[in-house]
C-alpha cells in the first residue's frame, strides 16, 4: 500500500467512560475538564496544531456532545466579544476555524484500540497521529513533532516511549526495544499491564502515536485483551510481526490528566507557566507549604 509521506491527520480518542474522575464525568466529557483555563482535548489539538496536522477526528460517544461545540464557531460569543472589543480573546476561540474537524462515535467503550479502528474511513490510506488527551504534554517540551521526523525518515510507525518507576509498569503498556542512539529505540516486543516481575523493561508507551494505515487489519478481528479492552498495545504487536515499529524516548514533563492527582499536577505547573497567575499563585504554594509543616 502505498503511504504518503506527510503526517496531515490527527485522532483523538475520547470516548472512554472516565471512572476514575467520576462523579464529574457522569455526565461531562472527561476531555472537557480544563486544565486551568483550557480543557484537555484543546491542549491535545493545539499539540497536532503545532505540528502542521491540518484535519482532526474526535472519536466521541455518548455524553461527549461538549467536545463538538467547543470546537464550534459561536456567534454570540463572537458578536459579544467583537463588540467589546476583546481581540484577544476572540483570535484565541476562533483559532481552530480554518480547519477540519470530523466526529466519529464510537458506539461502545470497547477499548482504545478499538476507539483508533472507528477512525479508519477519516484515515483511509494515510498515516495518521494519535494524541490522547488526558496525557497532558508541558507546552515547553516537544515529543509529537520528533515522532513526525521519526516517521518521515523510516516510513514506520513510531511510539512515544517514557521510563516509568519500576512498581508503575502495570498502569502501561510496556516495550522490549533497543536502542539506536539519540533517544531512537527499535521496538521488539509490547506487553500492556505487565507485572513488576513480567516487565521487559521500565520504558512505557505513553499517549501519543504516528501509526500506518496498516494497523487497522491488526486492529480488525482482535479480541479483547487487558481488562476486558480492545488494546492498540495488541494491535501493534501484530503488526510488528510484519514491519518494524520505532520509539521515540520522551524526557520531558508529562502528566497523567486522566488520574486526580496528575490532574492537579499538571493544573499547578501549568498555573505557574500562566503570567497572570504566576506570581500570586506561586506565594499562596509558598505560604500553603509551611502551613503544611
Ligand atoms: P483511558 O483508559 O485513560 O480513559 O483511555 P477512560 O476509559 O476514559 O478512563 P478511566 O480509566 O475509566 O478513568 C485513554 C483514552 O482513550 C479514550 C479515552 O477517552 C481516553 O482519551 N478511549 C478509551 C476511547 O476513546 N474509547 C475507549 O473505548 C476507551
Amino acid at each position: 500500500m502505498p503511504i504518503a509521506k506527510k503526517v496531515t491527520k490527527a485522532v483523538f480518542p475520547a470516548a472512554g467512560l472516565g471512572t476514575r474522575f467520576l462523579p464529574a464525568t457522569k455526565a461531562s466529557p472527561k476531555e472537557m475538564l480544563p486544565i486551568v483555563d483550557k480543557p484537555q482535548i484543546e491542549y491535545a489539538v493545539d499539540e497536532a496544531l503545532a505540528c502542521g496536522i491540518t484535519e482532526y477526528v474526535i472519536i466521541t460517544g455518548k455524553n461527549k456532545r461538549a467536545i463538538e461545540d467547543h470546537f464550534d464557531f459561536v456567534y454570540e460569543l463572537d458578536d459579544n466579544l467583537s463588540r467589546k472589543g476583546k481581540d484577544q480573546v476572540l483570535a484565541s476561540i476562533n483559532r481552530f476555524s480554518a480547519y477540519n474537524f470530523a466526529y466519529i462515535r464510537q458506539g461502545r467503550p470497547l477499548g482504545l484500540g478499538h476507539a483508533v479502528l472507528c477512525a479508519k474511513p477519516f484515515v483511509k490510506d494515510e498515516p495518521f497521529a494519535v494524541i490522547l488527551s488526558d496525557d497532558v504534554i508541558h507546552p515547553d517540551d516537544e515529543l509529537m513533532k520528533p515522532m513526525i521526523e521519526i516517521y518521515e525518515k523510516r516510513q514506520a510507525p513510531v511510539l512515544a516511549l517514557m521510563e516509568v518507576p519500576q512498581e508503575d509498569v502495570s498502569k502501561y503498556g510496556i516495550a522490549s526495544a533497543e536502542p539506536e542512539g539519540d533517544g531512537l529505540f527499535r521496538i521488539t516486543n509490547l506487553i500492556e499491564k505487565p507485572s513488576p516481575k513480567d516487565a521487559p523493561s521500565n520504558l512505557a508507551v505513553i499517549g501519543r502515536y504516528v501509526l500506518t494505515p496498516d494497523i487497522f487489519e491488526h486492529l480488525e478481528g482482535l479480541q479483547p485483551g487487558a481488562g476486558g479492552e480492545i488494546q492498540l498495545t495488541d494491535g501493534i504487536r501484530s503488526l510488528l510481526a510484519r514491519r518494524p515499529v520505532y520509539g521515540c524516548l520522551f524526557r520531558g514533563h508529562r502528566y497523567d490528566a486522566g488520574d486526580k492527582l496528575g490532574f492537579l499536577k499538571a493544573t499547578t505547573e501549568l498555573a505557574l507557566r500562566d503570567p497572570s497567575l504566576r506570581d500570586a499563585y506561586r506565594e499562596y504554594l509558598i505560604g500553603l507549604s509551611s502551613r503544611l509543616k
